[in-house]
């Protein structure tokens, strides 16, 4: 046997369950997984030292946007720093979402184009390897774009119900006609469920100078109720029960959303959902901190009494992953909102601290297992995504794609010291077990002792095979 790597010694995760054992690496891929495989191995393969340690799949990111121009700014991280941050927390893969914009003379781009752009945005930056989500904005114009991208290996697309000002606003046409041309081409339409006209009435109702003056970002989370969230996903879940498209709820932020995940599933209903780490250990009491303004994302934070349900949902199947929807504005674009809740730049940093978070709430407190974990991190993700075999767990014939994290070492978080582009953490100050010790990219160690030592540029895109949804 001739191996090129072989990281030694560990725990390693796999599909079914923890093992000590080795993985030995071939032409970037897992060769072998088991006992002494150095001793098995011609002399020549360099030696990763696991002893002491987890070995984890590599972290898949299925929710990212860098390098986004969003709520009147542009967002922070771009595909250097963004890849910098994820390597730094273990995340081997991400999938950002390629959004078309419009042209001059009032005509939108083309999926393509969209496509083109991003792939613009991380030419000769990426560190990790990545793939693109293409966001259907125009139904009419992109409908029949949809087949050649799924040809090109772009399987999933994102409508969005909110989002009128910034264009990218798809309606109940678009979305039912969508579902069902992902039924008969093969892909998985994603959805950012927010109910808008609604929506568009609970903020005029806040939207006072008094009200402002009075509870400032509060309003943020008072003008954004639950049924503005939920009423959208069970729209949306009834349209993929009666086209039979497959659907899946991004970045759920509700308890009642899992309830009616929960009921779809056990209907047959093709629907999966995702949360975030910020639905998991924030409430929207983080509003009425001095720096509230800070926390803003879209959907927003909700009550501990979510969190719970999601955790629940995360255990019991309706709940398929965790991403981070990360969407980084500085200190200095968050001001933009001098004191008015509906013009705060909306998202949160999150690619270094996915793993450090889910593993320390959700494993070191008990809410998970590590298998459980890394189920939710890698392989729910990457098979709902077509990503999977490739990429999503420790196997024989994937890309060798592994986080190597101490099993309780923790860190104090701080943002001065990340590789992210934020000058503000929500996690400042909190002790995190979980960084990446060495993360491994196809073979290649690009985080050694905490640090990052890979090559921008270095990450390639991944182009992606149709979904197959679990739960
Ligand atoms: O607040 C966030 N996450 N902004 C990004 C856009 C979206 O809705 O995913
Ligand atoms: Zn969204
Ligand atoms: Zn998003």
């Amino acid at each position: 046997m001739s191996f090129d790597k072989i990281v030694r010694g560990g725990t390693v995760v796999t599909p079914s369950g923890p093992v000590k054992a080795d993985v030995g690496i071939r032409d970037e891929k897992i060769a072998a997984i088991g006992k002494g495989l150095s001793s098995l191995s011609r002399s020549g393969a360099e030696i990763v030292d696991a002893k002491g340690h987890l070995v984890l799949p590599g972290v898949i990111d299925v929710h990212v946007h860098l390098d986004l121009p969003f709520c009147g700014t542009v967002s922070s991280d771009d595909y250097r720093t963004g890849t910098r941050a994820g390597a730094r927390g273990g995340v081997t893969t991400l999938i950002d979402f390629a959004i078309p914009y419009a042209k001059r003379g009032g005509k939108c781009e083309s999926l393509r184009e969209a496509a083109d752009n991003w792939h613009r945005r991380a030419e000769g930056k990426t560190l990790i390897d990545y793939s693109l989500h293409v966001c259907i904005t125009q139904w009419e114009q992109h409908r029949r774009q949809i087949k050649a991208m799924i040809d090109a290996g772009y399987t999933t697309f994102k409508e969005f119900m909110i989002y009128e000002s910034e264009g990218w606003q798809s309606d109940d046409r678009a979305m039912f006609n969508t579902l069902e041309a992902m039924r008969d081409l093969g892909g998985m339409l994603m959805v950012h469920a927010e109910s808008s006209r609604v929506l568009d009435e609970m903020i005029a109702r806040h939207h006072t100078p008094a009200l402002m003056k009075k509870l400032g970002a509060r309003l943020h989370g008072i003008s954004r109720p639950n049924f503005t969230e939920y009423e959208a996903i069970q729209r949306a879940v009834t349209w993929a029960s009666v086209t039979g498209g497959p659907l899946c709820i991004v970045h759920m932020s509700t308890g009642e959303g899992c309830d009616i995940l929960r009921e779809a599933q056990e209907a047959g209903v093709p629907v999966v959902a995702e949360t975030c780490p910020q639905y998991l250990v924030f409430d929207d009491s983080v509003f009425a901190k001095k720096d509230g303004h800070l926390y803003a994302s879209c959907p927003q934070v909700k009550k501990p009494e979510d969190s719970e349900r999601l955790w629940a949902g995360l255990r019991g199947g309706e709940v398929s992953w965790i991403s981070t929807d990360t969407c980084t504005f500085t200190r200095r674009q968050k001001s933009m909102w001098k004191g008015d809740w509906t013009k705060i730049p909306m998202g949160l940093p999150g690619l270094e601290t996915l793993l450090p978070v889910v593993y320390t709430r959700g494993v070191l407190d008990k809410r998970l297992t590590l298998t459980e974990m890394c189920r939710l991190l890698s392989t729910n993700p990457a098979k709902a995504t077509g990503l999977y075999p490739r990429k999503g767990a420790i196997e024989i014939g994937a890309d060798a794609d592994l986080a190597i994290i101490h099993p309780k070492k923790a860190m104090r978080v701080d943002h001065k010291k990340m590789e992210t582009n934020a000058d503000w953490s929500p996690y400042q100050g909190w002790n995190l077990a979980g960084f990446a010790r060495t993360t491994l990219s196809r073979g290649d160690v690009i985080v050694d002792g905490y640090k990052v030592v890979g090559k921008r540029g270095r990450g390639q895109f991944v182009p992606r095979r149709t979904p197959s949804l679990t739960h």
